[in-house]
């Protein structure tokens, strides 16, 4: 029997997919690794062109239906900075958020959102689906709470009053960029299972 419900995901990151396992498990999808060997150049100049472009190649590669993310944080007064160069702004968290509040000084615009763009690829490489979700915030002058991973110290919620490391996986999980994002995706990925 064909599994209707598996995915693979384009990173060698096993907390990427666990991270999204959190999400799709409940609705019975599969995910997995894709092949260790088979690595892709983040390329593109948006978010949404990373993601389809992990997910197109991973698919062709493999002939499996694959999906892929790409995510970083953008700021007002930086002009979009770091956005897609996020994760390379620095070698560690630290290192990041130290170079983030550094260049944005005692600028008053504190205006920033954290985006994630996800993909998913047919087994041809088509792009099947893309979708984005955002989460509106500000940037603190220095870090606060201590969970979470990344930019989460200093990226505050007002809706929430909590910056995303005060935030509990849960609360976390219903107001981030990647919760909005796979809030979207969850229907129209029940569309391909029944193709
Ligand atoms: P990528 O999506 O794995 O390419 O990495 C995106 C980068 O953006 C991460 O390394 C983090 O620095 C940052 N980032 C993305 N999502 C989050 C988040 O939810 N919290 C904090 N930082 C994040």
């Amino acid at each position: 029997m064909i599994n209707k419900k598996l995915l693979l995901v384009a990173t060698s990151n096993p907390g990427k997919v666990k991270e999204m396992l959190e999400y799709l498990a409940d609705f019975g999808w599969e995910l997995q690794l894709k092949p260790d060997e088979l690595e892709i150049e983040e390329t593109g100049d948006t978010f949404i062109a990373n993601a389809c472009l992990k997910a197109s190649e991973v698919a062709k590669a493999t002939g499996k239906w694959a999906i892929a993310d790409d995510s970083g944080l953008t700021v007002d007064a930086l002009n979009g900075r770091p956005g897609i160069y996020s994760a390379r702004y620095g070698k560690t968290d630290s290192d990041r958020i130290e170079r983030l509040l550094t260049e944005l000084g005692n600028e008053q615009n504190r205006k920033a959102q954290f985006v994630c763009a996800i993909a998913v690829a047919s087994p041809h490489g088509a792009i099947a689906i893309e979708v984005e979700g955002k989460c509106d915030g500000e940037i603190l002058y220095n870090p606060k709470g201590s969970s979470g991973f990344g930019y989460d110290p200093i990226f505050y919620v007002p809706t929430q009053q909590k910056t995303f490391a005060e935030m509990t996986p849960e609360e976390k999980r219903s107001h981030s960029h990647r919760g909005q994002a796979f809030q979207i995706l969850l229907p129209q990925l029940d569309r391909i299972a029944i193709v």
